[in-house]
């Protein structure tokens, strides 16, 4: 019997969280385990193994843990994108939708420089509303995404779909 653990092993469910009837997929508990969250960061990387990637951006909250890590992997810069209001300097805007209401993320004018190669990190894909919005930030800049990479798909949420749409590579270690 093969007892390896996978990444999705180190992932817990909270049952009926934010809302009564939502399975919330925590990762809290794979970033506490040592194996997990090293297992989660090179498995992220693994298809972008070669190429020149000048910085990862990642999206506000959970995305900063893993992309801070795979940032310091590739030994490239990491930038934020953060909620509407957290960024001291100069920013662009993209308003997108969430299950109830809009939202707006943002992002440093000068945090990349036109023709840079990005990765996109973020924990989750579920209807792929913030990472489209990341990535609008990113081309206005003038940055080239050489892939979305994400811990969880959620596949019946379109998010991939979605994201693939807009012409972009995604990569998620499980569903
Ligand atoms: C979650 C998750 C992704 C996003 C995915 O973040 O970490 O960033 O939702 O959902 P989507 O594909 O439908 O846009 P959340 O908005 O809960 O923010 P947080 O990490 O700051 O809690
Ligand atoms: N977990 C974490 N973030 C989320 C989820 C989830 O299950 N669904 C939408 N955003």
């Amino acid at each position: 019997m093969n007892t390896q653990k996978t990444v999705k092993d180190y992932i817990r469910t909270i049952v009926d969280f934010p809302h009564e009837g939502i399975l919330f997929r925590d990762v809290t508990t794979l970033f506490a385990d040592p194996r997990g969250f090293r297992m989660a960061v090179d498995q992220m990387l693994h298809p972008y193994a070669g190429q020149r990637i000048d910085k990862v951006v990642g999206l506000e909250a959970r995305g900063f843990i893993l992309g801070g890590a795979v940032a310091h992997q590739l030994g490239c810069g990491f930038v934020p994108v953060r909620k509407k209001g957290k960024l001291p300097g100069a920013v662009i805007s993209e308003e997108y939708t969430l299950e109830y209401g809009e939202a707006v993320v943002e992002l440093h004018d000068d945090a990349i420089t036109a023709g840079e190669t990005v990765l996109l990190v973020d924990d989750l894909l579920a209807t792929g509303g913030t990472a489209e919005a990341g990535i609008k930030l990113i081309e206005r800049l003038g940055g080239q995404i050489i892939g979305c990479a994400f811990v969880i798909d959620l596949p019946d949420l379109g998010g991939r779909e979605r994201i693939e749409a807009l012409g972009m590579d995604v990569h998620a270690l499980c569903a």
